[in-house]
């Protein structure tokens, strides 16, 4: 397996199968530092840049809460208005990452441009972790939910999983990818507009991912295992900030997912899980389920963060 000390993580179609599974292993060792709300020296030597060229709650803010429960520093920015990276001199991706390798031990960077993680990974002699980049990849939030899927269910293998939700999404991207290491079938419903691209599926196929195609989750859903949802009302992840109009549509019912849906036609022990935000595609009735399991989620997002820094910084082998 290769080393991940100083490795970026952009992708997962980068990771392989036992990869995944020392991710996991670091995870639900460091995993007890964060549910009893300690934190440790491990990182005590390092700082985390964080640069986020659009807004975020919880990516920026688990890793960053990752990086304290480790002891190490956080630096950076949440707004690229803030920096010249965002001003009249429109610093480019270049300029800004040779001054933040500088500043820190490894960068965490959103960007609305895809790629622009992978343009960072270029100039920086240091880590970058790519916490989510235009319609491209959104790594750390997948390594998330396959965790979670590990510790609320036993196993991911065997597995049947559907998505949910706008399929030009940079966490549909990442969840296909990560899946080919798997035994799980997936079923994607999306609206027509927003469904796979031809080439990611003809990629997909070419790494042997068992996939289909629905139009309405009442189809599908009883034979689902996992339940991953994400918006299909939504802002554009191309912009660098993408402010709520007048009107705002709402979900229609092929992509919603309703205690009524749960009841009736779910397994009953299927999980749901949700990156959030959400907009109307799940409401708050289902949070008390005992489908739901993003609230886990949200914590897991932490442990992730915490087993992903120390290992790209070569805290643990
Ligand atoms: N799930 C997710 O990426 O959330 P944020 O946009 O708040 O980081």
């Amino acid at each position: 397996m290769r080393s991940f000390a100083g490795r970026d993580i952009l992708s997962l179609k980068d990771f392989e199968r036992e990869e995944f599974f020392r991710v996991f292993e670091i995870a639900e060792k460091l995993e007890p530092i964060a549910r009893n709300r300690r934190n440790t020296d491990t990182l005590k030597e390092k700082t985390l840049v964080s640069a986020f060229y659009q807004p975020s709650t919880r990516t920026r803010l688990a890793h960053e809460a990752a990086m304290h429960r480790l002891g190490g520093h956080v630096t950076g920015f949440a707004d690229p208005k803030m920096t010249r990276a965002g001003d009249f001199y429109q610093e480019s991706i270049k300029d800004t990452i040779k001054m933040l390798e500088y500043y820190g031990d490894v960068i965490v960077m959103r960007h609305f441009q895809q790629g622009a993680p992978h343009e960072a990974a270029k100039w920086a002699s240091i880590p970058i972790i790519n916490g989510g980049d235009g319609w491209g990849e959104h790594p750390t939030q997948i390594l998330t939910d396959l965790y979670t899927v590990l510790r609320e269910k036993g196993r991911i293998d065997g597995l049947t999983w559907l998505a949910v939700g706008d399929m030009r999404m940079r966490t549909m991207h990442s969840l296909g990818y990560a899946l080919t290491q798997f035994d799980c079938p997936i079923t994607f419903v999306g609206p027509p507009n927003m469904t796979l691209t031809k080439e990611f599926k003809e990629e997909l196929k070419q790494y042997n991912l068992r996939f289909s195609e629905a139009e309405h989750v009442e189809q599908v859903i009883s034979k689902a295992d996992v339940i991953l949802v994400e918006p299909v009302v939504q802002p554009d992840y191309t912009k660098s900030r993408d402010e709520r109009g007048a009107q705002v549509n709402l979900t229609p019912a092929n992509y919603k997912i309703t205690r009524e849906l749960l009841s009736t036609k779910a397994k009953s022990d299927a999980i749901l899980l949700h990156s959030l935000p959400r907009m109307d595609e799940i409401p708050p009735d289902v949070d008390i389920t005992r489908w739901s399991r993003y609230w886990q989620e949200a914590f897991n997002g932490v442990v992730m963060r915490m087993a992903l820094l120390s290992l790209v910084l070569g805290a643990t082998e």
